[in-house]
């Protein structure tokens, strides 16, 4: 493995003022490194991938999961394919590994962004040298931009909420977050969670209250693991305890990540998603959805042409082989939901804001 030349060029979250020190993907440019997300908090282990396949398998087993964070391991696959070709019919080789990471996981579009930017780079290579160059910067490019797209992503929601004008004078609030939408899940800093960071950043955030996320448990398991370590403060509830936290009165707005926008404003988004909107705005409380531009899915027309994955039962029957219902009992597990447009205030991209987001709001920013 060549740990030094690739890792010059990736972007630095664990550097300068707005640091964090957790990264889900380590790329070393004829290898990639992923941070195996199923065993947090317990244990930190990575696995190393040479191949498409491995990072194919690794997505769909949640090895890596959060959207970003998903997109950008299949362009890093993609450039695995390319290094690693063959050599005789190399082009049918990367042409495969393609379209396997794309039957990896439906949801996230991201996912399918980022194989189609690669497979048009890729379309542009005659030569295999060229395309393993290419494919690997490409890969490259896809990460920082994501990472960037995230700091700016904070910006805008901190103006949108009001609190960028008078930094010093304006008050902290308390927020309420739902997955794992942090560095884990991203290329480094994190969407919605990126957003709390920069909250706390500036002094401005009380505490946030993480919903822990059954059945696969991102929320517990990955978001409290992220705020502990960064010293950001942070309540741990079940999710069932959303509703009286909401009525409680101290939460001010509700901030959750996105793994689908579509042309309508609709979101979809880690189950449970939307009967927080619903709370949201019976209680009053802003609904902020935080997702770079990669989640934009501008070819579908509502939420209700989103595929919505379904895993196996054992992930609500069961905690790592652990009985939690009596055997064999039917499970409905759908992983994501989907809120209508209508409920969400906010939807902040790094290209911009949809207040009260519609058809004619996200085509003035996406068309
Ligand atoms: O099943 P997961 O863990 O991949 O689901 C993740 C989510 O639903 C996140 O909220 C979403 O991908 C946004 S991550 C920045």
């Amino acid at each position: 493995m060549n740990n030094s030349e690739e890792s010059r060029s990736l972007p630095t979250p664990s550097s300068g003022p707005r640091s964090t020190g957790t990264v889900a993907l380590r790329w070393h440019g004829a290898s990639l490194e992923l941070l195996d997300q199923r065993l947090l908090p317990a244990e930190e282990h990575w696995i190393t991938l040479e191949g498409a396949s491995g990072v194919a398998q690794c997505i769909q087993d949640m090895v890596v999961r959060g959207a970003p964070a998903i997109g950008i391991s299949a362009a890093y696959g993609v450039a695995l394919a390319a290094r690693h070709a063959g050599g005789g019919d190399w082009k049918t080789e990367i042409k495969e590994a393609i379209r396997e990471l794309s039957t990896s996981r439906p949801t996230a579009v991201n996912l399918f962004w980022a194989l189609q930017r690669m497979e048009r780079v890729f379309d542009g290579c005659g030569v295999l040298s060229d395309a393993q160059t290419r494919l690997a910067n490409e890969a490259v490019a896809i990460h920082q931009e994501d990472l960037a797209a995230n700091l700016a992503m904070a910006d805008h929601a901190l103006e949108a909420m009001g609190l960028s004008a008078d930094l010093e004078n304006a008050a902290p609030i308390s927020v309420l977050t739902h997955c794992n939408t942090g560095a884990l899940a991203t290329g480094g800093y994190g969407t919605a969670l990126g957003v709390i960071r920069r909250l706390h950043e500036n002094g401005l955030l009380t505490k946030v209250y993480a919903d822990e996320t059954r059945p696969w448990l991102q929320g517990s398991r990955l978001s409290a693991w992220e705020l502990v370590r960064d010293g950001i403060p942070v309540t741990l509830n079940a999710d069932g305890a959303a509703a009286a936290i909401l009525a409680a009165g101290e939460v001010r707005w509700v901030i959750v990540g996105a793994d689908r926008i579509t042309a309508n404003g609709d979101v979809a988004n880690k189950i449970g998603t939307y009967s927080l909107a619903v709370l949201a705005r019976y209680h009053n409380v802003g609904f902020m959805v935080v997702a770079p531009s990669s989640t934009v899915d501008m070819s579908l027309q509502s939420g209700a042409d989103i595929p919505i994955e379904e895993r196996e039962g054992t992930e609500v029957r069961e905690i790592r082989g652990i009985p939690l219902a009596p055997e064999g009992v039917p499970v409905f597990n759908p992983v994501f939901d989907v809120t209508p447009a209508s409920l969400i205030d906010l939807i902040v991209t790094e290209k911009g804001v949809v207040r009260n987001p519609g058809v004619k709001g996200m085509h003035a920013l996406f068309g």
